[in-house]
């Protein structure tokens, strides 16, 4: 769908409602997974009290496995959208490294990003170094959290909870032992950090120089075109 209005500005409908809504009830849930889950990995000083009277680190935990819930099932939910949404909707999850295009794009996207480059590269959905990092940071970072973290939780809900059967069983084995897991899934908060840092970044550098709408289309859903193309 693409048109061009009275300005000869022309706009790109390009994110559906469904992955919108997923984008920014994901970004809520990691925000709540990092914070709760960096206390977790380094608690506070020790509080005065018992501890099941002020429950500091059970609410942690708590909010902790809330947020997970939301991001899992968030998750499955984006990858049945990536069947049924249209094009854009499977970006995410289709990163074509074996074509000689793509790598080209790649590098024009690297050296514009480097200030190498006058005119940005227009793109109705990700660019190649978007969907780069979107896929081998955030996608496979989230499978990692998603599967070190129900094994880890399932050691606390114990043998025969679907947790535990689904995930601890053959996770923590794989790992070596639980605190392995911990390990790796203390990795994953930093390789996610990394990531949301350097998106938001671009996210808003690409705003305010590339000439084509950014942030206002993981809101609307419609990508304008500032120039005429
Ligand atoms: C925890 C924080 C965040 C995470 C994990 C995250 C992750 C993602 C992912 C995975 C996509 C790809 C969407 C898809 O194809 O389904 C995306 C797109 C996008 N995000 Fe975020 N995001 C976060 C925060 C933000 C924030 C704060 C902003 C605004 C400043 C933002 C702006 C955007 C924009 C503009 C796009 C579309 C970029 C494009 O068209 O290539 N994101 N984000
Ligand atoms: C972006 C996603 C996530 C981030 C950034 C994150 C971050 C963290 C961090 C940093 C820790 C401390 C690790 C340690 O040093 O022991 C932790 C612990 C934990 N996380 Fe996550 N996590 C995420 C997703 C999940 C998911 C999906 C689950 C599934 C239920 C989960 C369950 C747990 C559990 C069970 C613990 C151990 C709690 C304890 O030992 O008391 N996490 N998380």
């Amino acid at each position: 769908m693409s048109h061009t209005n009275l300005t000869g500005v022309e706009k790109v409908y390009v994110y559906e409602a469904p992955v919108r809504l997923w984008h920014w009830i994901n970004m809520l849930a990691i925000l709540v997974l990092g914070v709760t889950g960096y206390f977790i990995g380094n608690p506070l000083p020790t509080m005065s009290g018992e501890a099941s009277d002020h429950y500091l680190m059970g609410t942690i935990r708590f909010l902790h496995f809330s947020a997970a819930y939301i991001f899992a099932v968030g998750f499955l939910g984006r990858i049945y959208w990536a069947f049924v949404g249209n094009a854009h909707a499977r970006e995410l999850f289709y990163v074509p490294i074996w074509k000689a295009s793509w790598w080209q794009g790649f590098i024009e996207e690297l050296k514009w990003y480097a200030f190498l480059k006058k005119e940005p590269a227009k793109h109705e959905g990700h660019n190649p170094m978007a969907q780069f990092a979107m896929f081998f940071m955030f996608v496979l970072g989230s499978i990692l959290m998603i599967v070190t973290g129900f094994a880890l939780y399932g050691e606390g809900t114990g043998p025969g909870s679907w947790a535990n059967s689904l995930f601890s069983s053959w996770v923590i084995p794989l790992f070596g032992q639980s605190q392995d897991v911990h390990s790796w899934h203390r990795l994953g908060l930093w390789i996610i950090t990394v990531f949301v840092i350097a998106h938001v970044y671009v996210a808003v550098r690409e705003d305010i120089m590339s000439r084509q709408s950014m942030v206002s289309t993981m809101i609307s859903g419609w990508r304008f075109f500032k120039d005429k193309r």
